[in-house]
């Protein structure tokens, strides 16, 4: 890896880390194109610190990070490395030769303070076996697991093409159909997975790849995140966690009991953003977009994109619903109904909880009018009727008392 292009890993894994904000790096970028013009060495690392948006500790700690990461890679024995793909939140993703096969494959590399766990080795493993067993046109095919310099490695198959994300930060609104022929073949995915007692549970655009013949590749399969992660961005504000845009409010709250259902949200999740063309929650802390997802209402996507249909919008809000009884029960549901809106039927299954939703609300609510009325009705009409009774009893007893008056008058005169 030559120096620049390491300079440049390390301005996006500052960003990714959110050590600095994405007008800041561009701020530097800026400002390092300017000196270099004017033939004055710099790099983003220094331009960085000089302004104050990372500290030194920081970029220490950063690039021994990338340094440790890169020389465990060059470790993987029968594998040469031949530069580097991408990097997340975690850990970064360089592109190799597998020598044996001689075929290009990508080598994931998670960061050490992942490692140190043992019971984290030890999903990761066992996940990884899991991940082997899948079998699927539109999954990242994993290919070995593995242990080198200390760091744990995942090789899957080279995707060549671009992620959803690539698409999404460029501003681009898909069309209903492009975005349901991407959906599909996920919620596909993931149907296999599940069958297989795998959970994703992280599906967001950038785990999304879509191949030079337009095949969609869903990545990271049996790279779960840990809930301490979770933890770690309610307390350090995201700091080396991605923004959850995407996440169940299940998985927000940390509950174990994590199933298939927490997938159909996070692509819930991803279609509207694909759609509507932003996220579901904004905000501008990791926090405040978790609160969003646990607390606030959904905006109807086509509120947003007026000329989303009613069948997408339908389907993309019961599997965004907040509690999970309330989605999908599972991705074979889930497929019914794309497949229907795609083919220019209505989402009957959405359709169905939605009425089975507002019955019980009618329900409800009905009862407790009734029960409310009848009282109040009841308790009006006994005392109007009591009102009657006494003003007639009252009548008849004025009507006694004088013919009784005149009788004894006419008894005594
Ligand atoms: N199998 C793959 N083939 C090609 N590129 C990949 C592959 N897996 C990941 N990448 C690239 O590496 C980047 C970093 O991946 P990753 O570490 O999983 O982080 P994240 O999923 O948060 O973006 C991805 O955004 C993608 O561009
Ligand atoms: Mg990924």
């Amino acid at each position: 890896m030559s120096e620049t292009s390491l300079d440049t890993l390390f301005g996006r894994i500052v960003l990714e880390q959110r050590l600095c904000t994405e007008s800041e790096l561009e701020r530097c970028q800026k400002e390092l194109k300017a000196r270099l013009e004017a033939n004055e060495a710099s790099t983003v690392e220094q331009l960085l610190l000089e302004y104050g948006f990372i500290t030194a500790t920081q970029a220490v700690r950063l690039k021994d990070n990338i340094k440790e990461s890169k020389a465990a890679a060059g470790k993987i024995p029968g594998y040469r490395v031949m530069g580097k793909l991408g990097s997340g939140a975690m850990a970064v993703v360089y592109k190799a030769k597998q020598l044996s096969l001689d075929r290009t494959v990508a080598i994931k590399v998670l960061p050490r303070r992942f490692t140190e766990k043992s019971d984290y080795v030890k999903r990761f493993y066992k996940e990884g076996r899991i991940a082997a067993k899948l079998n699927h046109n539109n999954i990242v095919q994993a290919i070995d697991v593995g242990e080198a310099g200390g760091l744990y490695y995942f090789v899957m198959e080279y995707v060549e093409g671009k992620t959803l994300y690539d698409d999404l930060s460029k501003g681009k609104i898909f069309d209903e159909a492009e975005a349901l022929e991407i959906v599909i073949q996920l919620a596909r995915a993931l149907a296999h997975a599940h069958s297989l007692g795998m959970i994703h549970r992280d599906v967001k655009p950038k785990n999304v790849m879509i191949n030079k013949e337009g095949v969609v590749k869903l990545a990271d399969m049996g790279l779960a995140r840990e809930t301490s992660d979770i933890e770690a961005a309610k307390n350090e504000q995201g700091k080396a966690f991605g923004t959850p845009y995407y996440i169940a409010p299940e998985q927000i709250r940390g509950e174990v009991n994590i199933d298939g259902r927490a997938d159909i949200y996070a692509l819930g999740a991803t279609f509207f953003h694909m759609v509507a063309g932003r996220v579901p929650f904004e905000a501008s802390t990791p926090a405040e977009v978790m609160r969003k997802h646990i607390k606030e209402p959904l905006v109807p996507p086509d509120h947003i994109n007026t000329s989303l249909s009613a069948g997408v919008a339908e389907v993309i809000e019961v599997m965004m619903a907040k509690k999970k009884k309330d989605r999908y029960n599972n991705m074979e549901e889930l497929l019914i109904d794309l497949e229907a809106v795609r083919d220019g039927n209505p989402p009957l299954r959405a359709r169905r909880r939605f009425n089975m939703e507002g019955l019980e609300r009618l329900e409800e609510g009905a009862a407790v009018e009734v029960e409310t009325e009848e009282i109040s009705v009841y308790g009006e009409e006994i005392i109007a009727r009591y009102r009657v009774f006494i003003v007639i009893l009252g009548a008849l007893a004025a009507v006694f008392a004088v013919a009784l008056f005149f009788s004894l008058a006419r008894g005594g005169g």
